[in-house]
């Protein structure tokens, strides 16, 4: 175990640059984490999980055509000044809140070379520190009174000081949609924390070891960036995470946190037409009408 191992995580990573073509043509000029969720972008949602969580220090990595994420959390002094001339004060502290609970910092990544190019683009940020990584398209909701996601994951780092990716059970018919999971809780630990043997990218359904996928939050040891600099080009001519996190978890211990928490990835259309919905349903200003809507829809 290195010294940097035993810190607690106060920074995290999240990859925001990736070209979004299962959402064209909406991705053209626009950023998929900027898509919203009945008024709010996926991309808030995300970070105000990290920011629930503990974390202090945010780097968003993006691309061309990614000004949008950068000017959302930004002041914006004119239409602050609209809004106090019209009696909105509290709209104010809407559009300011979360850039005002954080420090957030970009940085650009040239070429869409996959998630591990993204995330080895924070090393210099990250120094000898864990750290955590949240997708910028993908939004994490915990049943209700459970911790925030990215949470539950800092608190199995800080159990067993390695590092740990969640996953979620998925149908078996769909594992070849997702990275999946190989490996066994260890003794003393419960069936929902597995010790990682290996991780096997879109297998066949028979293939499959275990029905648990990957779900977009992870907390990594600095030796993460050692393993993404061996990783050659993979499927797609891309970096991939997976398989420097395969190097990883030869190297040293890593675990994966089987959680209950529903995950939406935004980039894919269904997911985001549902996640529309539900929290649509969910919000007191807006369930009953939406609730009235559907009834009506189905009764057909
Ligand atoms: P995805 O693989 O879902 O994003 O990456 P994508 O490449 O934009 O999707 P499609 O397949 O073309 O629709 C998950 C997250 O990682 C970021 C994305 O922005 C997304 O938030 N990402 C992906 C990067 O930052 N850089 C990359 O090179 C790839």
């Amino acid at each position: 175990m290195t010294v940097s191992n035993r810190q607690s995580v106060t920074k995290a990573i999240i990859p925001a640059a990736g070209m979004g073509t299962r959402f064209l043509p909406a991705t053209k000029s626009m950023p998929k984490e900027m898509l919203p969720i009945v008024d709010k972008p996926v991309l808030q949602f995300v970070i105000e999980e990290a920011v629930e969580s503990g974390i202090t220090d945010i780097l968003i990595v993006t691309g061309r055509g990614k000004r949008a994420i950068e000017n959302h959390f930004d002041f914006n002094p004119e239409l602050e000044t609209f809004l106090r001339q019209a009696g909105k004060d509290d709209l104010i502290d809407q559009v300011r809140d979360i850039g005002d609970r954080c420090q957030i910092f970009y940085i650009r990544q040239k070429e869409q070379l996959g998630l591990g190019d993204a995330i080895r683009l924070g090393r210099q940020h990250m120094g000898d520190e864990p750290f955590a990584v949240l997708l910028g398209d993908t939004i994490i909701d915990p049943p209700a009174g459970a911790a925030p996601g990215l949470r539950q994951l800092l608190d199995a780092y800080e159990r067993k000081r390695s590092s740990v990716v969640a996953v979620h059970h998925v149908p078996k018919a769909w594992v070849s949609r997702y990275g999946i999971v190989d490996g066994q809780p260890e003794d003393g630990d419960g069936p929902e924390l597995v010790r990682l043997r290996r991780l096997i990218e879109k297998p066949k359904p028979a293939e499959a070891p275990t029905d648990l996928a990957i779900a977009g939050r992870y907390v990594f040891t600095p030796e993460i960036f050692d393993c993404i600099d061996r990783t050659g080009r993979g499927v797609g001519g891309e970096i991939q995470l997976t398989d420097a996190m395969n190097l990883l978890a030869h190297q040293q211990p890593m675990y994966a946190l089987a959680w209950q928490a529903k995950r939406y990835d935004i980039g894919d259309r269904v997911e985001y037409a549902k996640c529309f919905v539900d929290f649509a349903l969910r919000r007191p200003d807006t369930s009953a009408a939406m609730r009235e809507h559907l009834r009506r829809l189905l009764e057909g």
